[in-house]
């Protein structure tokens, strides 16, 4: 087989560029390790900033999240048995953020790659990346028993924190940095009212919770736990107990319990590979970067790659200038920084960790007390919050 992208991860950042780029007559195949019933499977987080939303729109696949998704003006934090609120709307210049999840988003992506006759290629196992800084890129993959082999132009590894694009670039290449933090999110999914018309992000000494949402009928939650923790030390009574008492009395009496749909943990990790591009072969994503969940910039900072990758691509293709991807990296990395320095801050922030000491707990107080007092500091959260510009 032959096309001019290969892209290597059907998760939202391989699907959004593949998407893009075939609006613009660019040819793409994308190879997927995983059946589209497991992908679509996976719950994940579900703010997007407004330049993601953008990205969707320009992609065409904008109009569920336009119509399902609700659009927030600020969010709330609980502290101190406070509950203060950050006005994005007036501290962003008036930017907003989207709910709506993330896996929705990759729903309607399959979708529009169906609508367009994409080449989309799941259940693609031993996937392979070859002469990446060679005259002659390709990728292998196997179907049962078959190596099929696809010659581009260049290949994306946009296949997540665990894939095998990034391991493929040599050793003495990369340069990884990385934050492992001593805790996890357990995250509940209940059909239940919303606790709150906004997000309510809550520090208490017990640890960190998060009260989120997906629809007025679907509620998100999540509570800090020790990384020893699994899924099945959790019942869905204890889980919604613990919730409690890290609330506020005023957001907790109205908490409505349920069943849940959904429990899984997740690491707070933060990661960065560094370069981003190794000769034809250019990271995108969770497979270069990965940030605590804390400041919903997950997937926003993969918009920016994709962004920037989209527009080196129809330079390259269109007016044969490769100034965008000789650049990417470097532009790239300057944002992708940024979404860390905003993840680690405010994972720092709200978080109580073993290792958190007195002094610290001090230091937490002083800066929700400075931030709550100073319109600048509740400036520069709200600019982070609702994304930098690309
Ligand atoms: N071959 C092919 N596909 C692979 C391989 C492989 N060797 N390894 C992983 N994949 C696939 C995964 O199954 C997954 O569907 O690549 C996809 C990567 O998708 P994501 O992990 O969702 O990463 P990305 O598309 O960069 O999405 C950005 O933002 O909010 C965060 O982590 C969240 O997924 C989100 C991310
Ligand atoms: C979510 O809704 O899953 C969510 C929202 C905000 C975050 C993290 C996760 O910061």
């Amino acid at each position: 087989m032959k096309t001019q992208v290969c892209i290597i991860g059907g998760g939202p950042s391989g699907l959004m560029l593949s998407q893009l780029l075939h609006l613009k007559g660019i040819d793409t195949i994308v190879l997927e390790r995983q059946s589209r019933e497991y992908v679509l499977g996976r719950i994940r987080a579900g703010v997007l900033e407004h330049g993601f939303a953008e990205l969707m729109r320009e992609a065409q696949c904008g109009e569920r999240m336009d119509r399902e998704g609700e659009i927030h003006h600020g969010f709330h934090i609980a502290h101190g048995g406070r509950l203060d609120r950050i006005d994005l709307h007036k501290y962003s210049g008036g930017s907003s953020v989207v709910v709506y999840g993330q896996t929705e988003l990759t729903r309607d992506l399959y979708e529009a790659r169906d609508r367009m006759n994409g080449a989309v290629i799941h259940n693609a196992e031993d996937v392979q990346p070859h002469d990446l800084t060679g005259s002659r890129p390709h990728v292998t993959y196997r179907k049962g028993d078959e190596v099929v082999r696809i010659d581009c132009d260049f290949i994306i590894g946009a296949d997540g924190f665990h894939g095998v694009s990034r391991k493929s670039i040599p050793r003495d290449v990369l340069r990884e940095y990385e934050k492992v933090y001593p805790s996890g999110w357990l995250g509940l999914l209940s059909r239940t009212r919303p606790v709150w018309p906004e997000l309510v992000y809550a520090r208490h000494e017990r640890g960190f919770a998060l009260c989120s949402l997906r629809s007025q009928v679907l509620s998100r939650y999540y509570i800090q736990v020790p990384l020893s923790d699994s899924v099945e030390d959790w019942s869905d009574e204890a889980f919604w107990a613990e919730l409690k008492r890290r609330l506020p009395a005023e957001v907790a009496d109205k908490l409505e319990t349920g069943p849940s749909i959904e429990k899984s943990i997740a690491p707070l990790r933060s990661f960065v590979a560094e370069p981003m591009r190794y000769g034809n072969l250019f990271l995108a994503g969770d497979a270069a970067h990965i940030v605590p969940p804390t400041g919903a910039r997950g997937l926003n900072s993969a918009a920016s790659d994709i962004y920037y990758l989209y527009h080196a691509m129809l330079r390259h293709y269109q007016d044969g200038d490769s100034t965008g991807l000789d650049q990417y990296s470097e532009k790239a990395l300057a944002r992708v920084w940024k979404a860390q320095r905003f993840s680690w801050w405010m994972t720092m922030l709200l978080h109580t960790f073993p290792d958190t000491i007195a002094y610290d707990r001090r230091l937490q107080d002083t800066e929700l007390a400075y931030l709550f007092s100073s319109e600048a500091a509740q400036r520069s959260l709200a600019e982070n919050y609702v994304g930098l510009p690309f």
